[in-house]
């Protein structure tokens, strides 16, 4: 056993064997029962407070620092934990043909998960029916230590460059002088950005608002690699298929509901697993040639689009069901620390110039939004043993040995007991890298096609959902924006562009009126107040 695994068993003893005191007894945080938890101490009945009062400064300045910062991004979750169920095989295949990572490799095979699903832009207490893309994380806790797959509900994502993420989360954001989030501001950006277009076209539509996080889908939207035992790779994208079906919410349904309620989702998640109504999601994976693909009209790289699943089928390659709720939110749902470094052997990266950008960011921003020793929190542990040379730091829980480790030694190479490397018993994927260090964008840019695929292929009512949503915000921009939105969706479609300048046209006419209108009974009701 773990000195994790160990842990819980320690408190119990310690909180349970306090002579004299009761199961339920308060204490401090140094144990002390708490004798008088309604009254401070004073000098007579109305007099001053005294500073050693340690019960009550505990109490006081634990409460003063509850929070931790909240996320930059996807402030706003829900998690529970479950189960991944592999099936050995991708689709007919032996899984070992593409990938030697031990969790997919035989039929029936379950490694315990943590998920956390998310809205992305707005704090963490916003309501749960914005048109946003939604969170969808996942942490696989395999033996051999922690897969992390960190992905949304829609397949794309807004921008293809780590480097430009900052800026389109800004945009998404609220106005720093008013704070309010602004479509001005959104489009002026998201204009002269043509590759959001495809994001813009789905998140704009009917499949912009899921209903809840149960039934949505997911995707890891970059791409990534798998590598099998002879150290061959293959680019991979993963995918999560809610085997209760996918439903989404119109805008005024979701108005409708946020209305009432901002918690929907959050509530929907925690009800269903409480009356066994246990969610399910089956893994699905696409699989290329790890190479450039010059016959594509998209670069592989390039998370602005899909690869077709006519040339690219979803393979499945296992299940996962959700069957427990948390027992504290703030431990495991804020605490949880998910990054896209985290990999496991078997997965590997991409150049996909999204993923190199996130996998420093997660860890970069957890050290500092939880602490240097997050990954000493029981959520964020592995279920295996963890054996570093890493010590202390702020809230170091644990020391990290293995049984046996001399405690003297904390380096390596060392003859006196310290821990050893783990033996290299598998080839090691080299891939051959060469080039200029240069700052070059994605030479297949391809902005608009697979928008303009993705509009054509909507139904009719679809078609004029997105239409009257992006006409709703767009609206909010300067008449330069608009034009630059309206020739980005003509250069996805036409038939796009036209109607989202008429109906453009028709908002600012049908503005113009409305102010008109109340301009004249302003002043109708202005005569009617003359007294004389
Ligand atoms: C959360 C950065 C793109 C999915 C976060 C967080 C950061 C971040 C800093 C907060 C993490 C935390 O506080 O624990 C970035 C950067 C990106 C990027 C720099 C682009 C370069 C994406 C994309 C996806 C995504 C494309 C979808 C595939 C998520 C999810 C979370 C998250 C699901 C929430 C994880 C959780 O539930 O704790 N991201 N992100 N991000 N990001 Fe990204």
């Amino acid at each position: 056993m773990s000195d994790h695994d160990q842990l819980p068993e320690h408190h119990t003893a310690v909180q349970g064997t306090t002579p004299g005191q009761a199961d339920q007894t308060l204490t401090t945080r140094q144990g002390h029962p708490v004798r008088n938890n309604q009254q401070q101490r004073t000098v007579g009945t109305r007099g001053p407070a005294t500073l050693e009062n340690y019960q009550f400064l505990e109490k006081i300045s634990h409460f003063d620092r509850e929070r931790i910062p909240e996320r930059v991004v996807h402030a706003r979750g829900a998690g529970a934990h479950g189960v991944f169920e592999a099936y050995g095989k991708v689709g007919d295949e032996p899984v070992s043909k593409y990938t030697r990572a031990k969790l997919f490799q035989e039929a029936g095979k379950q490694t315990p998960v943590f998920v956390r699903f998310s809205t992305v832009i707005h704090s963490s207490h916003s309501p749960e029916t914005m048109r946003d893309p939604r969170g969808f994380a996942v942490k696989f806790y395999t033996e051999d230590g922690n897969w992390d797959l960190v992905g949304n509900n829609l397949k794309v994502f807004f921008i293809r460059d780590a480097i430009k993420f900052p800026d389109v989360i800004h945009s998404l954001k609220p106005d720093p002088v008013t704070n309010r989030q602004d479509g001005g501001r959104i489009f002026d950006f998201m204009s002269n950005t043509p590759e959001a277009v495809h994001m813009l076209t789905l998140l704009f539509s009917p499949h912009g608002i899921p209903a809840n996080y149960r039934h949505m889908q997911g995707s890891g939207v970059n791409t990534y690699k798998w590598v099998n035992d002879r150290g061959e790779a293959v680019l991979v994208k993963y995918h999560w298929e809610p085997v209760q079906g996918i439903r989404n919410l119109t805008q005024p349904e979701a108005e409708a509901i946020q209305a009432k309620n901002i918690n929907h989702a959050t509530q929907d998640l925690y009800e269903a697993i409480e009356r066994g109504d246990f969610p399910q999601w089956e893994l699905l994976v696409q699989i290329m040639s790890d190479d450039e693909h010059p016959e594509l009209d998209f670069d592989p790289l390039d998370d602005t689009k899909i690869w077709p699943r006519e040339q690219f089928p979803w393979l499945p390659v296992g299940k996962m069901t959700l069957n427990r709720n948390p027992e504290n939110y703030f431990a495991e749902v804020e605490q949880a620390a998910f990054g896209t470094g985290v990999l496991v052997d078997g997965l590997d990266f991409s150049d996909d110039k999204m993923l190199v950008g996130r996998t420093f960011s997660y860890s970069d921003t957890q050290r500092y939004r939880v602490g240097s020793n997050y990954l000493q929190l029981p959520i964020n542990a592995p279920k295996r043993q963890v054996a570093t040379n890493q010590r202390d730091g702020q809230m170091a829980y644990r020391v990290d040995t293995a049984p046996g480790q001399n405690p003297h030694v904390n380096y390596e190479p060392s003859s006196m007991n310290g821990l050893t490397e783990a033996p290299r018993d598998v080839p090691e994927y080299t891939p051959w890298v060469e080039g200029h260090l240069q700052r070059a964008p994605i030479e297949r840019t391809n902005d608009f096609q697979q928008a303009g695929e993705q509009y054509r292929a909507f139904e009719d009512w679809e078609r004029d959902d997105l239409i009257g949503n992006l006409v709703e915000n767009i609206s909010a921009a300067t008449p330069e924006v608009q034009a630059r939105m309206v020739e980005l969706f003509t250069q996805c479609d036409p038939d796009y562009g036209r109607r989202v300048a008429e109906g453009l046209a028709a908002h600012a006419a049908s503005r113009a009126a409305k102010e008109e209108g109340a301009v004249q009974q302003a002043e109708e009701r202005s005569r009617e107040a003359q007294p004389y």
